[in-house]
Parts: C-alpha cells; sequence; structure tokens
C-alpha cells in the first residue's frame, strides 16, 4: 500500500535526472519462495549537476541484503532506507554502486515486477514495475546498456530469457543452470523484461531489407504451441511492413514473444522480448473469432512498431507516454488498413473512439493527450492517450500529405535515435521537415476535451452561392475551463440534386479539407445551379463532434450516394441514432413509440444493395451499441436505452425478415476458415442478419442460430449462435442450458476460450443477473487472480444495461466491494473495474444516488492504492 493521501506529480516540476547509469549488469537467482537480485551499476553524475547530491534510487517491496561502492560495503552512515526510496550519500564519482536484494515474486499479485504466471516467472515494468525488482533510477530519461544473467533450476525452468542476445550459458549446480543476455541498445528499465519457465518454442526467419537473418521465436506452453501460426505471419508482415512504409528495420538478430496468461494489459514491447497476454497470441479456427484474429494481428503489429516508436526514440517522462502510444496506435492502425478492409478499419476505429473516449473526454478523468500532472501513471494508460493521440497523429498526416509526413518521421527518428524526447520533438521534426506551420495545432495536446463543430449553411440561388459557415467550440474540462480554438482539418465534400459530387475548386476536385483555425469561419463555394448536400468530415478527419441539421431525407440521401464510405455508415448511424432517442422520449412518457416507416425502409435498402462492400453493409446495418447511444444522451436511463434500441432492431426485423433469412441462407455455405477480409466481412454479415433474426419471437429462428451453434466449424460462427440463442427474444432456458453446458465440455481448459462463455452470461439482459454472477464467480473455470477472467466476468457485467443499472443499487454495491477486495491485490486492475461508476453524473437521478453511495464507500477507506484513490477522487471531486 502507498500514502492514505497521495499527492499528484506535475509536468512543469520535470528535473533531468542527478546522475546517469550507463551500465546495469543483473544477476537473478531464481527459488521458489524468493529470489535474489544482484544489480551492478555504473554510475555517472549529469554533467549539468552542481556539487554531488545524494542518490536518490526507487525501490517497493524490496529486501535490502547488501550495498556497496566500488567493492566497499557502505556503513549504515552512508545511506538511508525510506518507505520507497534508497538514499546513498556520494562521495566521489564515476563509480559503481553494488546492491544485492530480496523479492518474493510468488507473492507479486500485482503482476507489476517480477511475478509468476501458471508456474513461469515474468515481468511487466512499464510504467514503474522495475523498483519492485530492484533499486533504481526507475526513470525513462535514464537510459543503460543492459546486462542480464538468470539462473534458476533446470527442469522447472529450462527456458531463461531476456532482452537482446544470449551470449554465454551454463550449469550452476545441483540442478540448475544459468544463461546469461545482452543487450547492446541503451534502454529505460521500463523496457527490461526477463522469462523463465518450461516453454515451447515456435520459430521463424525473417530476412530484413539490408539482407540480415532475424530469428523469430514465439513461446508458449506446450498445449498452445499449436495456435501461433496466425501470429508469427503477423509478425513477418508487421516487420515488413515498417520498412516498406517507415523505412524502419529491425536491428538485434533475435525477437522473442512470449504469451503469458496472467496480465493486465494487451502486451508488452520490451526490447528484444515482447510479453503478450496470451488472449493477443494464440489463435486457431476452432478457438478464435475473426476479431481475435484482428486483435492478434492489431497488436503483434503495435508492440513490433514500437521498437522504433518506443524503445529506439522512448519518453522523456511519462506525460509524455502518448508520444510512443498516440503514434504506435496510428502505425498499428494504418497497418491493419493494409491488411484488410481500410473503410472497415476505419469505422471500427471510430465508433470505439467516439463511443469510450469521447466518454472519458467529458468525465471526472478528462485529460489533454499530453497531461499537465497526475497522481498514478498506471491510470494514465487511456483511450485518451491511446485512441485520441493516433487521432492527432493521423491529422498532422492529413495536414502534411503522405511524402512529407515520410520526411518527418524520418528526421524524428534519425535526430533522437537513442534519445529520450517529448511530443514537442516530435511536432518539431514534422515542422522542420515539412515547413507547414504547427504551432496552433500543438493545442491538440495541451488542451483536454472533445470540440464541437455547429455547421450551418445558406444559398443564395441569385449568385449560385452556397456558403458554409463552421463555428468551433470546447466543454470545460477538469482544470481546464476555457479553451483556445483548435486547428481543425475538416474534409468535406458536396453533393448535388442527383446525388453527384460538385466541383469545389478550380483543380477539379470534389473534396477539400478546410483548415478550420478560428471560433468561426466561412467558406463560400460557388457556380452551384441549386442548394447541395454537404457531407462533413470525411473520413472523420479530425476527433470532434459535428452537428449539422440534417433532415431523415438527407441522412437517407448521404445513406445512397456519398462517395464517403465513412460517411454513408455515419448517416447511417446519425439516423438511427436520432430514432433510438424519439423511441427513449416515448417510453419515458409511456407512450407506445412508432418507428419512422423511412428509416425502415432505409435499413431495407441497405440490405438490397449489391454494389455496397459486404464489410460495410454489416457495419451499416448495426444499430449503435447501448455504450454508444448513452454516450450521446444528455442523461443516461440505462432500462430505457436497452429498451429503445430494441424496439428499433425489432421494427426492422420484422419487415425485413424474409431479406434477412435470405442473406444469411445465401452467407451460410460451408467453407474451409480462413480470416481473410473477404470472408471476415461475410460472417459479419451473417450473423448481423442473425441478430435480427432472433429479436422476434419465432421458434424457426432459434433453430436457425442452434443450428449454427452445433453446426459451424469455427468459432466465429459458433459463438454468434450462442450468442443468439442467449438473448433471443424466444426465450427456452432449457435450449440456453444446453448449449451452455455443451460449450463448457468443449472448450473447459482454455482459458481464452471459456472467457468468452463467461461474458456471454454476463452481458445478457436475461441471464446475467448479480445473482448468476456471483455464481459464475464460484466455478471452477472461473479465476480471480487472472485480469482476463475478471474482465470477462465482472467488467462484462458492468457493460450490462439491465442487470447492473439497477436502482436498488445492488450492481454497484458488488461492484464496490469487489474493488476494494482486489485493491489488495491488484491495484491496476480494480482501478479499472471501477470505471463504470466515475460516470454517475451522467446517469438519471434515480441511479446517481446508489453510485455515488458505492464511490462514497470506497473512498472512505484508509491504505487505498493511488490508482484507485485518484479515481474515486476525482469522480466524487466537485469541480
Ligand atoms: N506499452 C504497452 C503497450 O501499449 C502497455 C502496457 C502493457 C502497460 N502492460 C502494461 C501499461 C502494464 C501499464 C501497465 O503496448
Ligand atoms: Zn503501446
Amino acid at each position: 500500500m502507498k500514502d492514505a493521501q497521495p499527492n499528484a506529480i506535475f509536468l512543469k516540476d520535470y528535473q533531468a535526472p542527478n546522475y546517469w547509469i550507463e551500465k546495469t549488469d543483473l544477476v537473478f537467482d531464481l527459488h521458489e519462495d524468493h529470489a535474489m537480485v544482484s544489480a551492478s551499476l555504473s554510475i555517472r553524475l549529469n554533467d549539468d549537476v552542481e556539487g554531488l547530491p545524494d542518490l536518490v534510487l526507487s525501490g517497493i517491496d524490496l529486501e535490502l541484503k547488501s550495498i556497496s561502492i566500488d567493492g566497499h560495503p557502505l556503513s549504515d552512515a552512508d545511506y538511508t532506507e525510506l518507505r520507497d526510496q534508497l538514499c546513498v550519500k556520494v562521495e566521489r564519482q564515476p563509480f559503481c554502486l553494488e546492491i544485492t536484494n530480496r523479492i518474493k515474486p510468488r507473492e507479486n499479485t500485482s503482476l507489476e515486477g517480477l511475478y509468476l504466471s501458471n508456474g513461469m516467472f515474468c515481468t511487466q515494468c512499464e510504467a514503474e514495475g522495475f523498483r519492485k525488482i530492484t533499486y533504481y533510477l526507475d526513470r525513462p530519461d535514464v537510459m543503460s546498456v543492459f546486462t542480464t544473467t538468470i539462473i534458476a533450476d533446470k527442469h522447472r525452468y529450462p527456458i531463461l530469457l531476456s532482452n537482446g542476445n544470449d551470449v554465454a550459458r551454463g550449469e550452476a549446480g545441483q540442478g540448475r543452470h544459468w544463461v546469461k543476455w545482452e543487450d547492446p541498445f541503451k534502454k529505460p528499465s521500463y523496457l527490461f523484461a526477463l522469462v523463465a519457465g518450461d516453454l515451447q518454442l515456435k520459430e521463424d526467419l525473417f530476412t530484413t531489407m539490408s539482407g540480415r537473418d532475424i530469428s523469430l521465436r514465439i513461446y508458449t506452453e506446450a498445449y498452445n504451441i499449436d495456435k501461433c501460426d496466425h501470429a508469427m505471419r503477423s509478425l513477418k508482415k508487421s516487420m515488413k511492413w515498417d520498412e516498406d512504409v517507415y523505412g524502419r528495420e529491425y536491428d538485434l538478430d533475435l525477437f522473442m514473444i512470449v504469451a503469458v496468461d496472467h496480465f493486465n494489459m494487451g502486451a508488452m514491447e520490451n526490447k528484444g522480448l515482447n510479453i503478450f497476454n496470451s488472449s493477443c497470441v494464440l489463435t486457431s479456427p476452432k478457438t478464435a473469432t475473426d476479431s481475435c484474429y484482428q486483435r492478434v494481428e492489431g497488436v503483434v503489429g503495435h508492440e513490433y512498431f514500437h521498437n522504433w516508436s518506443g524503445n529506439r526514440v522512448t519518453c522523456r517522462d511519462w506525460f509524455q507516454l502518448s508520444l510512443k502510444e498516440g503514434f504506435t496506435v496510428f502505425r498499428d492502425s494504418e497497418f491493419s488498413a493494409d491488411m484488410n478492409s481500410r473503410g472497415v478499419k476505419r469505422i471500427q476505429d471510430v465508433s470505439m473512439l467516439r463511443t469510450a473516449q469521447f466518454d472519458e473526454d467529458s468525465g471526472p478523468m478528462a485529460h489533454a493527450v499530453r497531461p499537465e500532472s497526475f497522481i498514478e501513471i498506471a491510470n494514465f494508460y487511456t483511450l485518451t492517450i491511446y485512441e485520441k493521440g493516433a487521432e492527432v497523429v493521423r491529422m498532422i498526416h492529413s495536414i502534411l500529405g503522405d511524402d512529407l509526413f515520410r520526411k518527418g518521421s524520418d528526421l524524428y527518428f534519425e535526430r533522437h535515435d537513442g534519445q529520450a524526447v517529448t511530443c514537442e520533438d516530435f511536432v518539431r521534426a514534422m515542422e522542420d521537415a515539412s515547413g507547414k506551420d504547427l504551432t496552433q495545432f500543438r493545442l491538440w495536446y495541451s488542451q483536454a476535451g472533445t470540440p464541437v463543430l455547429d455547421v450551418s449553411d445558406a444559398f443564395d440561388e441569385a449568385a449560385g452561392e452556397y456558403t458554409l459557415t463552421i463555428k468551433q467550440s470546447c466543454p470545460p474540462t477538469p482544470g481546464q475551463h476555457v479553451k483556445k480554438p483548435f486547428h481543425i482539418p475538416v474534409r468535406i465534400g458536396l453533393l448535388d440534386n442527383e446525388g453527384l459530387p460538385v466541383t469545389l475548386n478550380a483543380q477539379g476536385s470534389d473534396e477539400v479539407t478546410l483548415d478550420i483555425r478560428r471560433s468561426e469561419e466561412t467558406y463560400t463555394f460557388t457556380g452551384l445551379s441549386a442548394k447541395p448536400l454537404p457531407s462533413l468530415l470525411r473520413g472523420f478527419s479530425a476527433p470532434v463532434r459535428l452537428n449539422y441539421p440534417y433532415s431523415t431525407t438527407d441522412l437517407i440521401f448521404l445513406m445512397q450516394h456519398d462517395t464517403d464510405s465513412f460517411n454513408r455508415w455515419d448517416a447511417t448511424q446519425r439516423l438511427a441514432m436520432a430514432e433510438i432517442n424519439s423511441v427513449i422520449e416515448a417510453l419515458g412518457n409511456h407512450q407506445h413509440p412508432t418507428i419512422n416507416p423511412a428509416l425502415i425502409s432505409a435499413w431495407g435498402e441497405v440490405l438490397a444493395d449489391q454494389s455496397l462492400d459486404q464489410a460495410v453493409k454489416a457495419e451499416m446495418l448495426n444499430l449503435p451499441s447501448e455504450a454508444s447511444i448513452a454516450e450521446q444522451r444528455q442523461s443516461i436511463n440505462p432500462d430505457l436505452i436497452h429498451r429503445a434500441r430494441k424496439q428499433v432492431k425489432r421494427a426492422i426485423a420484422k419487415t425485413h425478415q424474409m431479406a434477412f433469412l435470405a442473406l444469411w441462407k445465401k452467407l451460410s455455405v460451408k467453407k474451409p476458415y480462413k480470416p481473410e477480409a473477404t470472408d471476415i466481412a461475410e460472417r459479419a454479415l451473417k450473423n448481423t442478419c442473425l441478430g435480427y433474426l432472433v429479436t422476434l419471437d419465432n421458434l424457426q429462428y432459434l433453430e436457425l442460430a442452434s443450428d449454427q451453434y452445433r453446426q459451424s466449424g469455427n468459432m466465429t460462427d459458433q459463438l454468434a449462435g450462442l450468442v443468439a440463442v442467449v438473448n433471443a427474444e424466444r426465450h427456452e432456458q432449457a435450449l440456453i442450458d444446453t448449449l451452455l453446458d455443451d460449450f463448457l465440455a468443449t472448450y473447459r481448459g482454455d482459458a481464452n476460450v471459456m472467457d468468452q462463455w463467461f461474458s456471454v452470461q454476463a452481458n445478457s439482459p436475461t441471464l446475467g443477473t448479480l445473482a448468476h454472477v456471483l455464481s459464475l464467480m464460484e466455478h471452477e473455470q472461473f479465476d480471480a487472480s487472472s485480469p482476463n477472467k475478471v474482465r470477462a466476468l465482472v467488467g462484462a457485467f458492468t457493460r450490462n444495461m439491465v442487470q447492473f443499472h439497477k436502482t436498488d443499487g445492488s450492481g454497484y454495491q458488488f461492484l464496490a466491494e469487489l474493488v476494494i477486495e482486489f485493491d489488495r491485490k491488484n491495484p491496476q486492475l480494480a482501478a479499472r473495474l471501477i470505471q463504470p461508476l466515475t460516470r454517475w453524473k451522467k446517469y438519471e437521478e434515480n441511479y446517481q444516488a446508489p453510485m455515488k453511495k458505492a464511490l462514497t464507500s470506497i473512498k472512505a477507506l484508509p491504505d487505498l492504492s493511488t490508482d484507485v484513490f485518484e479515481v474515486v477522487t476525482k469522480s466524487l471531486s466537485t469541480h
């Protein structure tokens, strides 16, 4: 546990370190109940520092065994041990500090530092986990050359891994052996990694653009080794893509990935030794869905791309986190777009951003892409840092264009190779290489909140002139009450009465990007014979909310005619959202809602449209998710959101059931599973049809779903069949039980597949009651020490609009108790689990009180982790 009243740290207080650690030599002696860590650190004074200040090293939960300088043991007067620090008197420099300390990996449940997962030792050091391994200057601007020697029992731990290349190995007596690793590249401590276990290896080779052969290795437990092919293919594609698109070559002779079951996040880019949540590595047609396959490809790419954007060029301090994460998410999303369907990737990314990042940016934890302060850095691995950060890089890309952006990234990597730098350094490289002025653009890094664009237009018939007026504003966020106008690139087109693109300038373009800079901008287009319909913010060219008074007819016209596939999709979402809103109003007033026939026939046209890309079609048919609807409401009533969405969905299904059925049949052809764009699109579309059909109370459709569950040879279709049966309007408990039991019998023991089994139940508005969730927590397949399991069951339950949000507060109380319990074991997980409660102010009154009560009961506890303390305090704050 950390201090009861932790303090915030501020970007403005940044100071370079007093000392540098040029070389770090580590020896790990691993035992069953403890590990001994010996560190030998070559330390030199920072030239800019006067005198010889004390050397202050971070250290948490460490037992100091010995300490000496240049071979001379220190006396008690030479150093002080504080709670999380070790202060050492310095009399001369440079010097070598030798420290030995003992740690207890088996007792480490935080999954930070050195811990055990299924009997295998592994590490997670980002952001500040290295201080749980040994005393260190655990900050990213201290970069050091590491060697690591691991000593362990040969039979239990035949595989001993660390960063870089293995340079020596030998016997250590008593059945023990050792391996020494050397990483020639300077790195901060957060990129350190160690793995020891009984692992199998899948090996391959990649020849780089300069002709060097790189050995690629994926390590897993023996029973999973046949599930690594897709990850390996993804790795080779990533390496090739980074050469082709960014000119970046891999630098070590070896690249390793290790899959572990107990992991707080998706994966970690440790130099040469990436450690992955097994859910982001393992696939097979029978056990992984299409979205798992795509996630594996994306995450493998993400971590690989960090080798340049993060490792070779790293962050000066953690306020700069988006420097590596935003840029790397932009890189991985472009990679996925190139490997699959670009249009669909954009729709999926934006839909996630608008649902979850916009929500974060309008709530109590809202922060800028480069935050000004934080209490606990682990809380800042957020959608804002990652996804909004990626949108900011995407805007730079669109302002500069392909070629200048590439010149900018070349300059950035070349200028800062081997350095720990800032977001400012990134933007300056982009400016220097392109000659573009990004002064105003920088506000995207410092101002939080989602900007709003209010667009209006006018047509002067006599002059043939069309005028667009765009006003921008940005709501206040914690600590930032007034915002300056942003530089916002808004890509637009105009459609004429026939739906044809209007030529917008002398160059004959039918699409232009408007550089919005002032709080109000006006643009005039001439030579028009009738008022056009604007297609605004094409491709979602900036992370903003855009308001324009589109009528139903306008939106249907855009759905049919827009040349921008993103905006065609967006028109469906706006149309559906307007309809769901009006159903919510009607239900709230106890009226019987009627569904606008125009919406229903528009959906019919999408269904019938032969020219549409199938994947885009599936996305267009999907109604906004409950979470997305909630985000767009002024005030949330979860029950009404659930009912309104269901009614709209059922009305569409009722009118078009023959078309849905025909399309489902047409797409239900048996063929070998391939995780490729066209096949993925067909499955998505087919399962969208199935999802509509089972909203109708009809036994025939229930049987369709259960047949699909039983007969499909892949997890995507099987799971969709199960979800359809579980959530069908025609509720057949016996059938649900049979399928759930069958699923359990088939996949018991496969941790990642069982996660789906827990989620399907916890998500269900009928099955996912609190009582059922509590009983599932006692299930033999549940494992409270696995974040994946906790997220699959409890996380899914907290997103269940019907069962979690009960006005008696039972769901909230349950979550509060669980968060308190988890906080003692895994604070990072606990702080993420509370998230759904933090938006209490956005809910209708009868939900607010019990939500607030649950938060208050957490806050009342002494000894909260900094993680939970920060989230709870900020969400209860009145600012
Ligand atoms: N750098 C990792 C990534 O984005 C993030 C990460 C992995 C992480 N594990 C973590 C962050 C644990 C905080 C704590 O790829
Ligand atoms: Zn990352």
